[in-house]
């Protein structure tokens, strides 16, 4: 049988960040066929790859209460008490036996015996483990090379989620409609033939990460368009907590560098934010000052550059480095030179950036979704560890937990029974006569979508803003509907719908929530007041 007819595996799992790679080892492991799918050519390519910071562990005098207590008190209050204490009672462990002994990764250490712990904000110990500050890349890259040692697992790149695959929607039986509705695989696009493929299993996970890239500035990859929010919200899934999107404080302002993150260690480190007249403001917004959590110092960055006119404002780590700034941080060094930037002699040029969604597809304990076999993990996910506002480094971890524990739970139920034969299923449905995809009108239609949810739906935001991102949003959404209808299938074209999906899932549900909390942050409107918009 061809591919668009059909392909049958035990797990499928859409994207190859942490959580997915995760997820797949732990599958492969226990002998399930797994197919991975990456929209990306490269596997690496992913959040996990830039993740520079690191993973959160437990450090010197430190213990799981006190990390469950920091995580808390970033997320204001809001997470989810169960999941917060499954990744501090579990993290050091899986850490230690995943990364440390099965992958063997090269952790900073600060003397041959002891594993270096770095300090970020919101964090009351030094905790976080790190390789320089190139953490993600060295994780993903030996991730995969571990998967390639598994006859079972078969990687995929170049190929795009188009929609998940559920029964009774895309049954030809229309008595299924009695039955509980299922996800049994994926709608998957090749990239390169452009046909789209129908992959049949009777568990998928999707690990797409997250979606920074709906924004104008971005600490987050071109691709993270939150494709799985919106093929679970289009399966009936349930999402929730959209509105909390988490901004990181400090990407390099610089017109080429495309988003690239300075790394909150940094401010571990000891460096200090300055305005562009040099004056450190930090202290007149929070005692913690440059470690308070992410989103005050977010707004007092935003608060100081509307208050000076100013595009940006100073990160200066030269004054302040309580390290030797090229041996700690290599890559940021390395990269902003290539800026003309020099980090051992001048301050550096930074402005907020969107980073993390801490809300997502809804799961328990076992990544389980509200749909029937349909898990989700990492950032795609919504445990709940986050709550309003996530803890920095928090997020890897969450990941390979989450990632293990779904394939754990599959294994341990697997029941490689389908419900329904492929012949049951619609092939995928090309339009009789498919349009050549215009590139103008894709790239218009994401700089809509890019400046609505910044200057809307972004740092501060307003009922006014939020209604005016409603409407413009809703508008384009059926332009690119109709689009869609006609266009000849398309990675760029997918993606476009999928990006749509997502800006409207966080602007209803940044309008469903008038209390301001954590990342999700109403002007006119008091902490904990509650109003009925
Ligand atoms: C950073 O290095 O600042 C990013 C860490 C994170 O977002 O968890």
């Amino acid at each position: 049988m061809g591919e668009e007819k059909g392909i049958t595996t035990d797990v499928l799992i859409i994207g190859c960040g942490i959580a997915g790679a995760s997820a797949a080892l732990e599958a492969a492991k226990n002998g399930l066929r797994v197919i991975l799918v990456t929209k990306n050519s490269s596997l690496e390519e992913s959040n996990t790859y830039y993740a520079q910071g690191g993973i959160v562990s437990l450090g010197h005098n430190d213990y799981p209460e006190l990390l469950k207590k920091d995580i808390i008190e970033s997320g204001d209050g809001i997470n989810n008490p169960e999941a917060v204490e499954i990744l501090a009672s579990e993290g050091k462990k899986v850490v230690d036996e995943i990364l440390i002994k099965e992958l063997n990764i090269p952790f900073s250490r600060s003397t041959p015996d002891s594993l270096d712990y770095a300090q970020e904000a919101g964090h009351s110990r030094r905790r976080i483990l790190h390789i320089k500050d190139t953490t993600g890349k060295t994780i993903e890259e030996r991730f995969i090379t571990a998967l390639k040692k598994f006859s079972n697992v078969k990687l995929l790149t170049d190929h795009t989620a188009v929609d998940l695959l559920t029964v009774p929607h895309h049954s030809k039986n229309p008595v299924s409609f009695y039955k509980e509705p299922q996800c049994i695989g994926a709608y998957v696009l090749d990239n390169q033939t452009k046909k789209v493929k129908v992959i049949f299993a009777p568990y998928t996970i999707l690990a797409t990460g997250g979606c920074g890239a709906i924004y104008l500035y971005t600490s987050n990859p071109r691709g993270a368009i939150g494709d799985g929010y919106a093929m679970a919200y289009r399966a009936g899934a349930r999402i929730v907590n959209m509105e909390y999107i988490q901004f990181h404080p400090t990407s390099l302002f610089h017109r080429d560098a495309d988003g690239f993150l300075i790394s909150e260690t940094v401010r571990g480190e000891g460096a200090r934010l300055k305005t562009r007249k040099e004056q450190t403001f930090m202290e007149n917004y929070n005692e913690k000052k440059e470690l308070a959590p992410r989103d005050e110092v977010t707004r007092a960055i935003y608060e100081e550059m509307t208050n000076s006119n100013s595009r940006y404002v100073y990160l200066d780590l030269v004054s302040y480095a309580k390290c030797d700034i090229k041996k700690r941080f290599p890559n940021i060094y390395k990269t902003c030179l290539k800026y003309g930037i020099d980090i051992t002699k001048e301050s550096i040029p930074v402005v907020p950036a969107a980073h993390y969604c801490c809300g997502g597809i809804m799961v328990d304990e076992w990544g389980r979704s509200s749909l029937k076999n349909l898990y989700s993990v990492g950032e795609a996910s919504c445990t709940g560890v986050h709550g309003a506002n996530r803890l920095a480094s928090t997020s890897l971890l969450e990941g390979l937990i989450w990632g293990k524990r779904a394939s754990k739970y599959i294994s341990s139920h697997f029941d490689p029974a389908m419900p329904y034969k492929p012949s049951d299923i619609h092939e995928w449905y090309y339009p009789e006569k498919e349009e050549e995809v215009d590139p103008a009108l894709i790239n218009q239609d994401w700089i809509s979508i890019r400046s609505t949810m910044w200057y809307y739906a972004g740092i501060i935001r307003t009922q006014k803003r939020l209604e005016r991102a409603k409407a413009d949003l809703d508008y384009l959404r059926h332009r690119i509907e109709k689009f869609y209808k006609e266009a000849r299938m398309d990675a760029n074209v997918v993606g476009l719908k999928h990006g749509i999906q997502v800006a409207l899932l966080i602007t209803y549900a940044a309008l469903g929530n008038p209390v301001s909390c954590g990342a999700h942050y109403i002007k006119d409107y008091e902490r904990g007041q509650a109003t009925i918009f």
